[in-house]
């Protein structure tokens, strides 16, 4: 708790200072006329156990942790839910008395933003996964669950898609490639991009053949302008393009959640942010 009496959280990165998510939770506590103060939090990773431990020992409630640290925190963690421990990271963590404790609500964030926001059905569905880093070894769990007809895994280093793929092999059907060896036969009904190319401003050579008149595009990434990879799919025929704002609010309210017991009303905080899919 601060000084004045109110719950402290806060989001925990290396940089942090273009964040949404003071602003999201803000818009959660007042909506749901919750009390508490959510602060941005620039630490680099030397810094990140002291941080943290200081964080908890001052009071702090509760934090996000994002980039660069989500797996680094794993070792920080009194105990973790199952969901952050198969995707090897972590996005929220919760002080108690008992300790540290962390979880993962990146994956059903997506996940509810696709089948809530977007009407985007994974059952049955073709899903080509692009990248093999953090944000693809997060979501795949809950993709497969949602018992999609297969998911293909394609990214730059290949070795990378294929341990993924083994890694996930138990929880349904995955597979892995290059970007040159998609599948030209059909295109997918789902693309989901998961690299970090666009961030840098890069657009590497997607595969177009995965794109027909059908397939949804989602982008992890998001921007106030559309990403190099939600453009690219909209310059290729893709149905729908969409970044992944929905996601943002999605986590940050299962975050909330966890913390207060609360859930928040989504749709009117992406209405708020002035958000729209493309
Ligand atoms: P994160 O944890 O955010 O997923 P990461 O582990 O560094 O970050 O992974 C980034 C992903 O983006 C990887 O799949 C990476 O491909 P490699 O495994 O071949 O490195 C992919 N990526 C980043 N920049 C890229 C680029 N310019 N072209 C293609 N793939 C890129």
């Amino acid at each position: 708790m601060a000084s004045n009496g109110i719950d402290r959280y806060g989001v925990m990165g290396f940089p942090v200072s273009h964040s949404r998510s003071p602003v999201i939770h803000r818009l959660f506590a007042l909506q749901t006329g919750q009390k508490l103060q959510y602060e941005l939090l620039q630490v680099a990773s030397d810094k990140l156990e002291s941080s943290v431990r200081q964080f908890q020992s001052t009071g702090g409630k509760g934090l996000n942790i994002t980039l660069p640290h989500k797996s680094d925190v794993l070792r920080l963690v009194d105990d973790m839910s199952e969901t952050a421990k198969i995707a090897g990271a972590i996005n929220t963590l919760s002080f108690d008395d008992d300790g540290i404790h962390g979880d993962n609500t990146d994956g059903v964030g997506l996940m509810r933003d696709l089948a809530n926001n977007l009407g985007v059905r994974v059952g049955g569905a073709r899903i080509l996964i692009l990248g093999a880093g953090g944000a693809t070894r997060g979501i795949l769990a809950p993709l497969l669950d949602a018992k999609p007809t297969n998911i293909t895994i394609a990214n730059r280093t290949l070795a990378r898609a294929a341990d993924l793929a083994d890694r996930f092999s138990a929880f349904g059907p995955v597979s892995a490639c290059q970007f040159d060896e998609v599948s030209t036969v059909d295109p997918y009904d789902l693309v989901i991009n998961a690299t970090s190319a666009g961030v840098k401003g890069e657009t590497p050579p997607y595969p177009e053949a995965a794109i027909g008149e059908q397939t949804v595009c989602y982008d992890l990434s998001y921007g106030l302008t559309p990403t190099p990879f939600s453009e690219w799919a909209a310059r290729h025929g893709a149905a729908k393009s969409y970044m992944g704002w929905g996601m943002l609010v999605e986590q940050a309210a299962e975050s909330f959640f966890i913390w207060r017991g609360v859930r928040p009303d989504t749709a009117v905080v992406l209405k708020q942010m002035s958000v729209n899919a493309s």
